[in-house]
């Protein structure tokens, strides 16, 4: 039972919150068969002590769907949530119990319970979470001590210039409500999304996002507009949270949102960005996008991430690849449905007057063009065979020599693989 309002101390409040709005809508759970070689590959675990298959996942804050993600995706993984809200963990047993899921266990606790008696895990992702607690550093610690030396974080956090109209909104909400209840706040936020009149407030634009997730998604615009509790960072205090924890950063989750290269229109720009330190480039992609804070992390006392692929054509051809296609299962009215994501997968498109080039629409956005040679190679590609096994068996369905083709091969994956990669961290 929650409490009454009135003595609610600030986790209270967060829960109170969950209960009230469960996150996310529980109506697609995107997985990815992948996941363990995507994460390997972007925390420079390929080759060298990669998270194990069989290994110990641990979700912390799960939500509604995360640990169900998580579960499908990693299969043979031993996988456990912790969330504060009952209603999000009803969710997630009802999930797994639909998808008969035997390797997730999800509990109703605090993260901040965890301890030696829970072990140590291979991974853990805490996504969306730990800005929301009083004190995200004593979070971050506690998950910090769970992790095995060599044990991979998944972690998101806010990003300040991401959250400021929003958190403006927020405060809006906060000087008229008349108590903490989840109720008052919600009565508050929607009359500030429908009834604030004024037409040329610098708050318009997010009063008109605010109207339209009230509709489509009410969690969803709970978070945006009426959150009782949220931190957010810019760059350095980012990076100060997690040295002070004792964590270092392998690499952005998602490096193609600091990959902003393609967007500088000309060599001379080019070429006074590349010349930057590593964190002004980043500081500069954050001014133009703002993404949020999606890493990977791991203890501060492993080695630095390796990316030998980067440069050494060699070392490229004997990683193993996967074909890039993201699963989604639908949640309709009790009902799961599972069907291949259509949107993630890579798209290839004829260009046409050009029988030996064609287009490549990746997943991450990126729009290539190679040598159709690339498709077979693509469908080659299975997550058991190194780039130069998959090129062999691609020359040979073609008919040609693999060293006919073998440049393309290199050359195409290189760029596919190194936008995902984006501004890797420098051991430095
Ligand atoms: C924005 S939701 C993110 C849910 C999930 N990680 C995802 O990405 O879908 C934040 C979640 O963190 C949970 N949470 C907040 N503080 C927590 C704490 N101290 N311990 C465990 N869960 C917590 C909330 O109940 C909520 O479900």
């Amino acid at each position: 039972m929650d409490q009454p309002a009135a003595a609610m101390n600030e986790t209270e409040k967060v829960q109170q919150h969950y209960n009230s709005f469960p996150f996310p809508k529980a109506a697609e759970i995107q997985w990815n068969p992948w996941m363990l070689w995507e994460l390997n590959t972007l925390a420079g675990r390929w080759g060298a002590k990669p998270i194990p298959e069989d290994g110990r996942i641990l979700i912390a804050g799960c939500g509604t769907v995360e640990a169900v993600m998580w579960a499908k995706s990693c299969p043979q993984a031993e996988l456990y949530g912790v969330d504060l809200s009952s209603e999000s963990i009803a969710i997630t047993r009802s999930l797994i119990e639909q998808l008969r899921l035997s390797n997730v266990r999800v509990e109703q606790r605090s993260l901040l319970e965890l301890n030696e008696s829970d072990g140590e895990f291979d991974l853990i992702s805490s996504y969306g979470v730990l800005h929301h607690l009083k004190d995200p550093r004593e979070g971050l610690s506690v998950l910090r001590r769970r992790l095995k030396p060599d044990g991979v974080m998944n972690l998101m956090l806010y990003n300040r210039r991401n959250r400021y109209f929003l958190r403006e909104f927020q405060g809006l909400v906060e000087l008229l409500c008349p108590d903490d209840a989840a109720e008052s706040r919600e009565a508050m936020g929607k009359s500030l999304t429908f009834d604030l009149l004024a037409d040329d407030s610098r708050l318009r634009e997010t009063q008109q996002y605010a109207s339209a997730q009230y509709e489509n998604d009410r969690p969803y615009w709970a978070d945006a507009c009426v959150h009782p509790l949220e931190h957010d960072y810019n760059l350095d205090e980012l990076f100060a949270l997690l040295k002070n924890t004792g964590m270092q950063m392998l690499n952005w989750r998602n490096p193609r949102n600091w990959h902003v290269a393609p967007w500088l229109g000309s060599p001379a720009l080019k070429e006074r960005f590349a010349a930057l330190p590593l964190q002004s480039q980043w500081e500069f992609a954050d001014r133009l996008r703002m993404p949020l804070f999606e890493m990977l992390c791991g203890r501060d006392e492993d080695a630095a991430p390796e990316f030998p692929w980067l440069e050494n054509d060699e070392a490229l051809l004997e990683m193993v690849f996967v074909n890039p296609t993201i699963y989604r299962l639908e949640v309709k009215s009790n009902i799961v449905v599972g069907k291949p994501s259509t949107s993630r997968g890579c798209g290839f498109e004829a260009i046409p007057g050009q029988p030996d080039r064609m287009k490549i629409h990746t997943p991450g956005g990126l729009h290539l063009t190679a040598h159709p040679f690339f498709q077979i190679l693509i469908n080659q590609l299975d997550g058991q065979k190194t780039l130069r096994q998959a090129g062999e068996c691609a020359a040979q369905q073609a008919g040609v020599e693999f060293s006919a083709i073998r440049q393309t091969a290199v050359g195409v994956m290189r760029k596919l693989l190194i936008p995902h990669q984006g501004l890797v961290c420098s051991p430095a």
